[in-house]
């Protein structure tokens, strides 16, 4: 449980890696948005530091954190409810991810399922911070004594590490300085899967552009999408037990389900019976309505990059009056002279 000392605060981030997909809206900023508007203290980060653990050109990671911080604005995030940041420009990130890679185990580490996918038959061969990723994203998280924090169902193994992190920190010092962190996980899209293979996780970094949706894709190349998406030749169910053992259909109804707001079973109560030649073109229909306002917000203030330069440094500022006094802290727990 979170020690009852500590006020509510949220905080997360998505690397700007690449173009956000429909899995990181749904799963991440989504929730993000709700959270800010239920009145929540909220953080939301653009970790470039986490992206440079595989290369990044340049040019292009300046690109993408400006359309990552496009993207979160055109979704609702506003900077007068939410600290909007770059990671890089609060540099208590990367300080406190240092002690806690002092403070985070080999064997904790290497149990990790996301380094174990990333890193697959080149271990060898991978950077030390990919590894090391794990600890770097506690930091992220606990160097705002952070609460809550909203995620897509991946991160899960990621939060509870930084569980362990928090616990070990305050046993080895004696001390009740870090939260233990409550993951939300939460809604009907907390695992959107590729629209080509149900058994796999849609991804930005998929060679297959179909079996995404992107954030800035055109309404015409949203609805070619889900008319080709992967399916099975029957009727959709109208309870969720009849879902079980299909998993494109479980996709695409999740999806439905949490572009609408609704529940799956309330989905299923609209659309149970139907084909998926019926059901496609009523998705289709909602996701374009749902996302193109978004992408064209996005292109409007992607025309105006030092708007959004100006966006991140104001937000840096208030960052740090947060980063600043916890990493003192921290180091004046640990024994460091001041
Ligand atoms: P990243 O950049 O891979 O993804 C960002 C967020 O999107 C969610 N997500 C999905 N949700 C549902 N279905 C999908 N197919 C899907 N794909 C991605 C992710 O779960 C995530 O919430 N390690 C993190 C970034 C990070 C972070 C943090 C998050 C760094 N520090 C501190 C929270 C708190 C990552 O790589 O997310």
């Amino acid at each position: 449980m979170t020690s009852p000392q500590f006020t509510p605060r949220v905080f997360s981030g998505i690397q700007p890696s690449g173009g956000l997909t429909l899995g990181n809206y749904l799963g991440a900023i989504k929730r993000f948005v709700q959270m800010q508007d239920e009145g929540m203290e909220t953080i939301y980060c653009m970790v470039d530091l986490h992206a440079v653990t595989v290369w990044q050109n340049p040019a292009d990671l300046a690109r993408n954190t400006r359309e990552l911080a496009a993207g979160f604005i055109a979704s609702g995030l506003t900077p007068e409810k939410s600290i909007l940041i770059n990671q890089s420009q609060v540099p208590e990130h990367a300080q406190l991810g240092w002690v806690f890679s002092c403070v985070a185990r080999m064997g904790w580490m290497q149990r990790m399922t996301q380094f174990k996918d990333k890193a697959g038959k080149n271990a060898q061969n991978v950077s030390l911070g990919l590894f090391g990723y794990p600890a770097l994203m506690a930091a992220d998280i606990l160097i705002y004594h952070a609460t809550h924090v909203p995620v897509g169902e991946d991160q899960k193994q990621h939060l509870e590490l930084t569980r362990d992190i928090a616990t070990k920190f305050n046993h080895d010092y004696g001390v009740d300085f870090f939260p233990i962190t409550e993951p939300v996980i939460e809604g009907a899209a907390t695992r959107v899967m590729s629209l080509r293979d149900g058994s796999k996780k849609m991804s930005k970094s998929d060679p297959s552009d179909a079996s995404r949706i992107n954030m800035t894709d055109d309404a015409d190349t949203i609805a070619k999408k889900i008319r080709k998406a992967k399916t099975d030749p029957d009727a959709l169910p109208s309870e969720v037990e009849g879902l079980a053992d299909r998993p494109e259909a479980r996709n695409l109804v999740n999806i439905y389900a949490a572009l609408n707001e609704q529940t799956v079973e309330q989905t299923l109560a609209e659309v149970g019976g139907q084909q998926f030649g019926t059901f496609k073109p009523l998705l289709a229909e909602l996701a374009v309505s749902r996302l193109s306002p978004i992408s064209g917000e996005m292109a409007r203030l992607m025309a105006d990059p030092a708007e959004i330069d100006r966006i991140l440094a104001r937000g840096a500022e208030q960052a740090r009056e947060i980063t600043a006094p916890v990493l003192a802290r921290t180091y004046e727990i640990m024994g460091m002279v001041r």
